[in-house]
């Protein structure tokens, strides 16, 4: 597990640039911490450092937004599993993309069992997040050893 504390929103900017550049085709990545913590911010930060150029929105209303093999959820609206399977999640969380979702633990037993947690707390100042990576399995925890 990794742990930064990032002082404002460029801080945040430069550790989402740093996550992208370990991620790999295949991974998932499934993010947590409070209303305004910085999950929409982070995703969009990585989304973009992939080489996505389209406007990256937040998927609050949409659940998941896609742009190519690459899929943003916001999973915060489900109010039952069977949404999930009506929205055909698999193709998505077992999908050889890149798949990013806020909230995930609202669909914990729903996720694949080797993913990275992102965790965002607002810290003691006004732009200060601590955020916390950290990789369900030995071989993703190796490779957080490369982020710089
Ligand atoms: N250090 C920081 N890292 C990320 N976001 C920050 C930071 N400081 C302030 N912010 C602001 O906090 C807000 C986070 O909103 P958002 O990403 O939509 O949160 P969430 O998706 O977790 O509800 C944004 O307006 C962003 O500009
Ligand atoms: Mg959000």
């Amino acid at each position: 597990m990794i742990t930064r504390v990032c002082q404002n929103e460029s801080e945040t900017t430069a550790f989402g640039k740093a996550i992208s550049e370990i991620l790999q085709y295949g991974d998932f990545i499934a993010l947590d911490g409070d209303l305004g913590a910085g999950k929409t911010f982070l995703s969009q930060v990585i989304i973009k450092s992939l080489g996505v150029t389209d406007y990256v929105t937040s998927p609050s209303y949409t659940i998941v937004n896609e742009y190519g093999n690459i899929y943003h959820f916001d999973v915060y609206r489900i109010d039952d599993l069977e949404e999930m399977y009506e929205i055909g999640y698999e193709e998505y969380f077992f999908s050889d993309g890149i798949c990013l979702v806020e909230w995930a633990s609202m669909v914990e037993e729903l996720l694949p069992e080797q993913h990275y947690k992102i965790k965002i707390n607002h810290g003691e100042s006004f732009g200060e997040r601590i955020i916390s990576l950290e990789g369900t399995t030995a071989q993703l925890e190796s490779r957080l050893e490369q982020i710089k």
